[in-house]
């Protein structure tokens, strides 16, 4: 059957969508100098906002000692709730839902921007990229710690009237490194075989779900975010992350989205295999995995790529970097026009890309 493009999808917690195409998070740089809310923040993604059913508002770090950049935006203290509530609804009044994506970097961290601290993680063991610090292993107060920041961070979203948050268990950030067999190698209950690895990611996602509950908004949406491979030896491979995305179903997630440049990507690991990963996540994926929402990511830019991701199996669509180049995109799907695909010379200014944002996009400029 084909997919309308702009039917509802309903949710598991009986929230619905309005059509199956998102803004994807893209992390700006342009938050105060201690991660709360600037003006730039609230008219890029009001700019952005009314076409997409939802917009996923860029990584947000619930520990004041979790970023991984400059300028990042943050939820981790009761003081951003005012700046974020602008935000949200600058979102919300445009008929968007506004999601966050919630983080910790973990061993990404970066000690310059966190008060020189040394980064945590789940081992002490470098992530394998240049000037990669060694993290401190984390103790088990501390770990019931973060899974409590995450909690506090929801209810804070919550206030600030966000529809739901995106847990980001992806691009190798601290979530991420609890399951992964290169940077968790623990032999306490939150390290070990597979199974034992999942525990973080679970507790995480209890935790939001029990701050819903708590402040009243049972429905609030929890999506998850996974990288599908890792490069590292030992690292997560596709069978891994069914067997993570599976155990996860359990729990109450609203969404899984997948982190890949193309919405038909094959293996990163093994080049010579062709099948793409969305059918192997069909194949495989449990009947509970089967009833929750899968959003694709990566080189949507016109709607015969929105088409041929659904027809591919993909239920949601995250689109980033066109909605740089055209804050109407979705609209302009629906009208049947012709989305730009660069960016020009005082585009900054006219589509409201913020400025430190502006500076790293060099690749989507024409010449
Ligand atoms: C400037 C920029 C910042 C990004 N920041 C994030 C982020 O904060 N969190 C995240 O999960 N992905 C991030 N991404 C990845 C995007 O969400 C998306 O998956 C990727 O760009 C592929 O989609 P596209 O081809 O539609 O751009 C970022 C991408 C870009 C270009």
């Amino acid at each position: 059957m084909t997919k309308d493009i702009f039917g509802k999808v309903d949710l598991n917690n009986g929230q619905a969508l309005d059509n199956r195409l998102v803004m994807a998070p893209m992390t700006t740089q342009c938050a105060f100098h201690d991660g709360s809310v600037t003006d730039e923040l609230i008219n890029y993604y009001g700019r952005r906002a009314g076409g997409p059913a939802a917009i996923i508002v860029e990584s947000t770090f619930i520990d004041n000692y979790g970023r991984a950049f400059e300028g990042a935006l943050g939820a981790d203290s009761d003081d951003k709730i005012h700046g974020l509530t602008k935000l949200a609804s600058a979102i919300k009044d445009k008929g968007s839902k506004a999601l966050i994506q919630l983080y910790h970097a973990g061993r990404m961290g970066v000690p310059e921007l966190n008060m020189g601290r040394q980064p945590v993680s789940a081992s002490n063991i470098k992530a394998l990229r240049d000037n990669a610090v060694e993290p401190r292993t984390l103790e088990t107060d501390e770990i019931e710690d973060i899974i409590r920041d995450f909690k506090d961070s929801s209810i804070r979203v919550m206030k600030a009237g966000f529809d739901g948050v995106e847990l980001h268990g992806a691009n190798t950030y601290l979530l991420q490194q609890f399951f992964s067999p290169h940077s968790n190698r623990r032999e306490d209950e939150w390290g070990g075989d597979r199974l034992k690895r999942t525990l973080f990611a679970k507790s995480v996602i209890q935790a939001v779900k029990e701050a819903a509950v708590e402040f009243g908004k049972p429905d609030f949406i929890i999506g998850y975010r996974f990288s599908p491979e890792e490069l590292e030896e030992p690292g997560i491979n596709f069978d891994d992350t069914m067997f993570l995305l599976n155990e996860l179903a359990e729990y109450p997630i609203d969404y899984f989205h997948f982190s890949t440049n193309s919405w038909s990507r094959t293996s990163i690991i093994d080049t010579t295999d062709e099948e793409l990963l969305i059918d192997k996540y069909l194949r495989d994926a449990s009947d509970e995995l089967r009833k929750i929402p899968i959003m694709g990511a990566g080189g949507i830019f016109s709607k015969e790529d929105v088409r041929l991701a659904l027809a591919a199996g993909y239920d949601l669509l995250s689109i980033a970097k066109a909605h740089l180049v055209n804050p109407d995109f979705v609209n302009i799907l629906k009208n049947n026009r012709l989305p730009e695909t660069v960016l020009r010379e005082g585009d900054n200014e006219r589509l409201s890309i913020p400025h430190p944002l502006w500076n790293i996009l060099g690749f989507l400029k024409s010449k």
